[in-house]
């Protein structure tokens, strides 16, 4: 079969990158005690259900089902909902320490704010028993890009003040019945690329813009709401700390924080202008969300480029807002260069992009972009050390995405190359003094993706949508990743084995369906 010479080329190329990248000499126990090993999904990506025992939809519910992402939807995505059970035993074979989901806030509360809906409730108290019974800790995102449509609908959702409010009394439902068992609370995930991708450039729910800067907008105002999304972000989010640490922490004795996405950047040229947009676009983009949690406030350098459109924070927001974090959660996949952009602050009406004026340079790796840079990972922890006081980190997604390649998915070579060689990175990063505490790949299934739905994944399980039962099957990275769980030294050698054993696997099993 033609499947059998192109793993023979498969694995040439991984035995040249593993020389390469030289990072195959390893074991989880050269992480230090307690250093939490995971994988993560969230609510809409992996649940279904949707309409399913008084669940409301979502802006991303909308947005998927008016045909932005490839034309699918996470109606069913993986049936997480009805399947959770089977899904826990995977994590358990895969020696998994800790799963990251996320709650389906219109689940929980149809319409925003009032009623709990009790059928949402059994599911998460299913979900999160039977991950304790396992031995498995639960890390919970309480906010995922799915706000409920009743609040958009309502007052605009994230433009609006009132979603502070909501936000914290829908969290408090989250604490008083989940925190018992609940130990890792993340309110928002990635505040600064849901800002960007949903009201800038209008690629993400719900699909906020205004022209020219993104495509075929009809609602949203590229050069002011952006700001305003994050600057309610971090305001509910720190008003959501302030709850937990009045009336649960004492007594839950967990953690609350917030994710941060953070791309690699280096200059593309050793020119003065492309290493001072390099630190611009370090400041705009991880920092207007970690320097108001460090500090107080934003950089000073997106106080002066964005002006009376960027919001100010009160003094008692300031208040409310630096340290109302335990912990940062880092989502990292890739490295780009950047070039100076200093021209773009000529034009009177601007983005985000504009703003930070700096360009991100996308290289095209013909095979997988993200094996380019791994230490690109290592740098961003250096900088979250170095600027923001090393604060505790939690990697909370790493992975590689690739376009779906059908049956042969499951030989993800790539992903396994990818992966160990960001997880040498990082432990170059935690030897060095990263306060680095976990580790979590993305994605633990192919779940439903944000931009490109079933079109691309990212999954060490493979889900078969042909199967009515959508049925789950390892790929090689999850034979890695259970290897390495396992204190398996992971070398090429034995990635070769892992192959052999996988493709035996994909040919038997898989014909058999
Ligand atoms: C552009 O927007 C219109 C109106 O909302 C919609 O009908 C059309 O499908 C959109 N096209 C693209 C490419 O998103
Ligand atoms: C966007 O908001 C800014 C600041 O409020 C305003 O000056 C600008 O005219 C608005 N642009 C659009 C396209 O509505
Ligand atoms: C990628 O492909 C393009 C043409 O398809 C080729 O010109 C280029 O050299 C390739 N780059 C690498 C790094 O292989
Ligand atoms: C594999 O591909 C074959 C032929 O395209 C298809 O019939 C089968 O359903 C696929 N199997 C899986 C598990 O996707
Ligand atoms: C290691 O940490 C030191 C002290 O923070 C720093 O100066 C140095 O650049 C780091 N090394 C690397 C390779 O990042
Ligand atoms: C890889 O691991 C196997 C099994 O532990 C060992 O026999 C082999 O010598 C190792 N190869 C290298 C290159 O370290």
């Amino acid at each position: 079969m033609v499947r059998v010479s192109h793993s023979f080329l498969l694995l040439s190329l991984l035995s040249l990158a593993v020389e390469v990248l030289g990072t195959d000499k390893y074991t989880r126990d050269d992480f230090p005690p307690g250093f939490v090993f995971g994988s993560g999904t969230s609510a809409y990506q992996v649940e279904g259900a949707a309409n399913e025992d008084g669940r409301t939809p979502s802006i991303w519910d909308t947005y998927a089902h008016a045909g932005y992402a490839n034309g699918d939807t996470g109606d069913v995505a993986c049936d997480g909902y009805h399947k959770y059970k089977e899904d826990v035993q995977l994590m358990v074979d895969t020696g998994l320490d800790a799963y990251r989901f996320s709650i389906s806030w219109s689940r929980l509360i149809p319409n925003g704010r009032g009623p709990v809906n009790p059928k949402g409730l059994q599911y998460y108290n299913n979900l999160i028993d039977e991950l304790i019974g396992q031995g498995i800790q639960p890390h919970v995102t309480l906010q995922n890009y799915d706000l409920p449509q009743a609040l958009e609908d309502e007052y605009g959702g994230w433009l609006n003040r009132k979603i502070v409010k909501d936000f914290t009394a829908y969290a408090d439902v989250c604490f008083r019945e989940f925190g018992d068992r609940v130990s890792y609370w993340t309110t928002v995930n990635e505040p600064n690329v849901f800002a960007i991708g949903g009201y800038d450039l209008g690629i993400a729910p719900p699909k906020y813009c205004s022209p020219p800067f993104g495509l075929n907008c009809s609602r949203g105002n590229s050069s002011s709401e952006p700001y305003i999304a994050v600057h309610y972000l971090l305001l509910a989010h720190a008003s959501t700390a302030r709850l937990y640490r009045k009336r649960y922490q004492g007594k839950q004795h967990g953690f609350i924080g917030v994710s941060v996405y953070a791309y690699g950047f280096v200059p593309l040229t050793n020119s003065m202008e492309d290493v001072s947009a390099t630190q611009r676009a370090q400041d705009f983009i991880i920092g207007c969300v970690a320097h108001p949690l460090v500090f107080g406030d934003y950089p000073s350098i997106m106080k002066k480029n964005v002006g009376s459109r960027l919001p100010a924070f009160t003094d008692h927001e300031s208040e409310l807002v630096k340290g109302s974090t335990d912990f940062l959660a880092v989502i990292h996949y890739i490295t780009f260069s950047i070039k100076d952009n200093s021209g773009s602050l000529e034009f009177k009406q601007r983005d985000f992009n504009m703003d930070m004026a700096a360009k991100i340079i996308i290289e095209r790796d013909n095979s997988s972009e993200g094996l380019l840079k791994p230490w690109g990972l290592q740098g961003v922890l250096e900088y979250f050390k170095q600027v923001y006081g090393n604060p505790p980190i939690y990697i909370y997604e790493n992975g590689l995405g690739q376009r779906n390649p059908g049956n042969s998915s499951l030989e993800d070579t790539s992903r396994v190359e990818y992966l160990q060689a960001y997880i040498g990175s990082l432990l170059n990063a935690v030897r060095n003094g990263s306060n680095a505490r976990g580790y979590f790949q993305w994605s633990f299934l192919d779940v439903f993706e944000l931009l490109d739905g079933y079109g691309s994944n990212y999954g060490m399980y493979y889900v078969d949508h042909h199967d009515p039962d959508l049925k789950r099957y390892p790929k090689l990275s999850a034979h890695w990743y259970s290897h390495f769980l396992k204190g398996g030294s992971i070398n090429s050698t034995q990635v070769m084995k892992l192959e052999k054993i996988t493709s035996v696997t994909s040919v038997s099993t898989l014909n058999s369906v």
